[in-house]
């Protein structure tokens, strides 16, 4: 009988971690992609130019609205664009950071 290599079993724990943040919304990847959104979205949650605030939202109600867009069924050329490019990963990850974010 082989025993596992350690690589193998290095892989099943790291794929399993990565299967847990997507799950949960990994709020380090959230961080790291809101760079993009908070030259629009101010972090501090104050409105610029009529920006909605996008801070302290149920991670659920984020991602539908997220998904809205993505899906053309909101309208704004500009949102609809930027949740585009994001993967449900992505979304869930950006729910987490700005659901914290005061
Ligand atoms: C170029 C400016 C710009 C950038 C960059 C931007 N947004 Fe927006 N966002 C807007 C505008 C303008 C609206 C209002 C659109 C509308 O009326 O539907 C909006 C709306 C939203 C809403 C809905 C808010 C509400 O109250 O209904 C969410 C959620 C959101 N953006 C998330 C994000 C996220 C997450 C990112 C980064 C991945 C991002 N936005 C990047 C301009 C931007």
């Amino acid at each position: 009988m082989n025993r596992p290599s350690a690589k193998a079993l290095l892989f099943v724990l790291t794929a399993g971690i990565a299967l847990e943040n997507a799950a949960a919304g990994d709020r380090e990847l959230g961080q790291y992609l809101s760079s993009e959104c908070v030259t629009c979205h101010r972090v501090s949650g104050q409105n610029a130019q009529g920006i909605p605030k996008i801070t302290g939202w149920p991670e659920d109600q984020f991602v539908a609205v997220m998904n809205a867009y993505k899906d053309k069924q909101r309208d704004n050329p500009v949102m609809q664009t930027i949740a585009g490019r994001l993967e449900t990963g992505d979304i869930a990850a950006l729910a987490a950071y700005f659901r914290t974010q005061k």
